[in-house]
């Protein structure tokens, strides 16, 4: 199969020298798209600024801003078999870019923000020939807020993983998840390392891929 997998955090900038972004380390995106390798899968890894090494065998796009990240995954989504979105994409920009770098003055200053585009629920088309997995990354009501994702954004699968606890999920080496489906069964995967969580998932996304392309033929 082919995946598509998103990873790591992405950069939004203020100015030449500066930008807003968020403490996701790319740890679990690229335990997936070494699991999914592993399991002898085609995988092109689209990956926001991180400091670990790409596996070997991906196809490495690196995307830097929500904007870039969105136009390289709509590049490569339609002829993937399964697109998991791991990226912690950044929900707000700067509403415009300084040319040059803002000087200080001593005063107060505000920022004004503007939503990104949300590129998971881009992908979400009745029409789409992929599986399509999302994460939730949550800090309070996973489930529901998780099934709330699931179905606004019009996924296949959403993979919940609880922020809030310092031990596991954001920059740990752990974590531990919840699989939520559209019929509304989930799943429960204990606390592991990432790289034993993601192969974990890669055998649910591979069924499952299994399974839609069984009830269209
Ligand atoms: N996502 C995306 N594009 C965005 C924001 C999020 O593709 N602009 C994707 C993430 O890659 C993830 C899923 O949406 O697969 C959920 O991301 P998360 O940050 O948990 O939720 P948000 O939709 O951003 O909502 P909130 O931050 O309010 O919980």
């Amino acid at each position: 199969m082919k995946f598509l997998i998103t990873a790591g955090p992405t950069r939004e900038p203020i100015d030449p020298v500066r930008y807003i972004s968020n403490r996701s380390s790319g740890k679990m995106g690229y335990a997936m798209a070494r699991a999914a390798l592993d399991a002898g899968h085609e995988v092109i890894l689209i990956s926001g600024p991180v400091q670990i090494a790409p596996p070997v065998d991906a196809r490495l796009i690196p995307a830097v801003s929500s904007d870039e990240m969105f136009d390289a995954v709509h590049r490569h989504a339609n002829g993937c078999d399964v697109c998991v979105m791991c990226a912690a994409v950044a929900d707000y920009k700067p509403a415009t870019v300084a040319k040059h770098k803002i000087k200080k003055t001593g005063q107060d200053m505000s920022l004004v923000l503007t939503p990104t585009r949300d590129i998971l629920a881009s992908l979400g088309t009745q029409d789409r020939q992929f599986l399509l997995v999302g994460f939730a990354a949550e800090t309070d009501n996973v489930d529901q807020n998780a099934l709330t994702k699931l179905r606004a954004k019009n996924c296949d699968i959403v993979v919940a993983n609880d922020v809030s606890r310092p031990e596991l999920g954001m920059e740990s080496d752990e974590n531990e998840v919840t699989i939520f489906f559209r019929n509304g069964e989930k799943e429960k995967i204990a606390r592991n390392s990432k790289e034993n969580v993601a192969r974990a998932l890669i055998k649910i996304f591979e069924k499952m891929r299994e399974k839609c392309l069984t009830k269209k033929s």
